[in-house]
Parts: C-alpha cells; structure tokens; sequence
C-alpha cells in the first residue's frame, strides 16, 4: 500500500538561503477564525468603530438638525389628536414619511424635511403603509369627508379596508390633562414655553370656536386652523383627530423653501 504513496511535503517552503517566513497577516487571522469569543469581541469592535464613523459626523452636520421656517410645536388641540392617532395605532397602517423618490413626490408631495418631524415625540414614520402615507394629508380633503371617511370608510372609498372610527365623534374629550402632556414633551425637548403651558386649556377649547377669541391661540401657533372640525356642538376626539390631520405637512411653504445641499 505504501509503494505509490508520494514523498511527504516538506513543512515548510523555505528554499535555501530564503530568509525564514515571518507568520503572515492571514497566520494571525486564523487564530480569531478558531475562536468564537474572540471573533466575537472583534466584530463587536468593527461594528462599533463603523457605526460611529456613519452616525457621529450626522450630530455636527448643519443639514441633518436645520430648523425650517414654519415648523412649530404642535397646538393643544393637534397634540391631543396625535395622542389619539397614536392610540388607535394608526401608524400600524400609514406611514407619515414621503421619500425623495419620484413616485412618491409626485403622489403626495415634496418629500419629507427631517425638520417637519422634530418635535415628534415619538416619531410616526412608520414602515408599513397598508394605506397612503399621510405626512401631507393636511388640507387634501374637506374636514366632511375626513368625518364620513372616520365613520364609514367604505362609504366613500368602497374598497377600502380601513377601520370604522365613528366612536370618536361620540367621545367627549377636555383639556384637563393637556397641559401635562405639554410639560412631558418639554422634558424631551420640544420648545413649549410656560406661556404655552398656562394657556393651554384655553387655546384647547378655542381652536374649534371660530367665534372665540383665538389671537392668541395663532400668535403661539402660527398657521394653526380653528374651525368646529366635527360640526358638533361638543368638542370631541374627532374634532381633535380632523384638526392634527389637518395641518400635517402644510407648516412649510414650499413654493419659497429652499434645500440647501450641503452645508
Ligand atoms: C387596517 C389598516 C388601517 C388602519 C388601522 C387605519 N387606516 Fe387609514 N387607510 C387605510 C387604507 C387601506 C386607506 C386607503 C383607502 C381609504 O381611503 O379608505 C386609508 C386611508 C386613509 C386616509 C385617506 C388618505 C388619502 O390620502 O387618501 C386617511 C386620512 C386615513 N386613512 C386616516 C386614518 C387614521 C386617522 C387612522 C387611525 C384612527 C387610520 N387611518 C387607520 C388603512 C388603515
């Protein structure tokens, strides 16, 4: 058996005279491939260099942290109804985020300023877009259709598969609470001022009383609408619901805004 065996290769390749081998990168490299732990740190250790390296310039960057004219904290009213979109899980179907993508441009409007979601707490991008995308949804339809369309989706997009909403026009709701909602936005960082707080349950009930005296209210928040939402005597979820709807994505005027590329 052993007569065709061929000679043994030499162990190493070193010719005479070669200098002997010095243990190459890859040598080195083998002992993380054979154990796991090490290779464990390791790619612990890339991942975190990497990942500093792509997010850490983004904190310095003037483009990523912009303010955009327009932008403000939510009114009383239009925070109280984001509670309630949050609550009924809302975003487990729409998207609020439009991507500088042709087809989305053109379908809802200009892309999504990282501006115009800064005071999200927390955010309502969104990943699954059963329906549209609602970052521009504001003022596309009258606040009827909205009421129809919350009670009775099918009734005015028959093929719809959107939940019925109708309770919230029956659900009463009041500023008590609204106030220190604003105070715990303000420890995460959104800019509401003690002004603000103070005259929150008031700016609450003004906002759909076109009747009232509301300068104030549109002094705090420019550009908020003040209408009865709803068409009930009543303030009611609904109202807060239409009114947060109402004025997601028309903050910035976009017909003078201006991207600055990089800056
Ligand atoms: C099960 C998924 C689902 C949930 C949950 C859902 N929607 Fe919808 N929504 C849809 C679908 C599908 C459409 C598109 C058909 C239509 O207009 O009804 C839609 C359409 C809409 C539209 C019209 C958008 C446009 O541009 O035409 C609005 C506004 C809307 N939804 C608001 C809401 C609000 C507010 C909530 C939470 C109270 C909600 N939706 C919850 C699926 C959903």
């Amino acid at each position: 058996m052993a007569t065709n065996e061929k000679p043994p290769m030499p162990a190493s390749t070193t010719g005479v005279g070669d200098r002997p081998k010095r243990k190459s990168i890859l040598d080195r490299h083998k002992i993380l491939e054979t154990n796991a732990t090490l290779l464990l740190v390791f790619s612990f250790l890339v991942v975190t260099i990497g990942g500093i390296v792509q997010i850490a310039p983004l904190f310095y960057l003037e483009n990523t942290i912009e303010e955009v004219d327009g932008v403000r904290p939510y009114s009383p009213l239009e925070l109280a109804g984001r509670e309630i979109y949050v609550r009924e899980g809302c975003y487990v179907c729409h998207s609020q985020m439009i991507r500088p993508m042709r087809d989305e441009v053109e379908r809802y409007g200009h892309y999504s300023l990282a501006a115009e979601s800064m005071y999200d707490r927390p955010f309502q991008w969104g990943s699954k877009r059963t329906g549209p995308d609602l970052a521009r949804v504001g003022g596309r339809y009258s606040d009827d259709w909205h009421v129809d369309h919350l009670i009775d989706p099918q009734s005015v997009v028959p093929e719809s598969i959107m939940p019925k909403y109708g309770f919230l026009l029956n659900t009463r709701i009041g500023p008590d609470y609204i106030g220190e909602l604003m105070a715990t936005h303000r420890i995460l960082g959104v800019p509401y001022t003690d002004e603000m707080i103070e005259a929150a349950e008031e700016d609450f009930r003004v906002q759909v009383d076109p009747f009232g005296d509301f300068d104030g209210l549109l002094e705090r928040y420019p550009n908020a609408q003040v209408r009865n939402f709803d068409g009930r005597a009543e303030i009611t979820e609904m109202d807060a619901l239409i009114a947060y709807l109402q004025m997601l994505g028309i903050l910035v005027d976009f017909s003078t805004f201006e991207a600055v590329a990089n800056r």
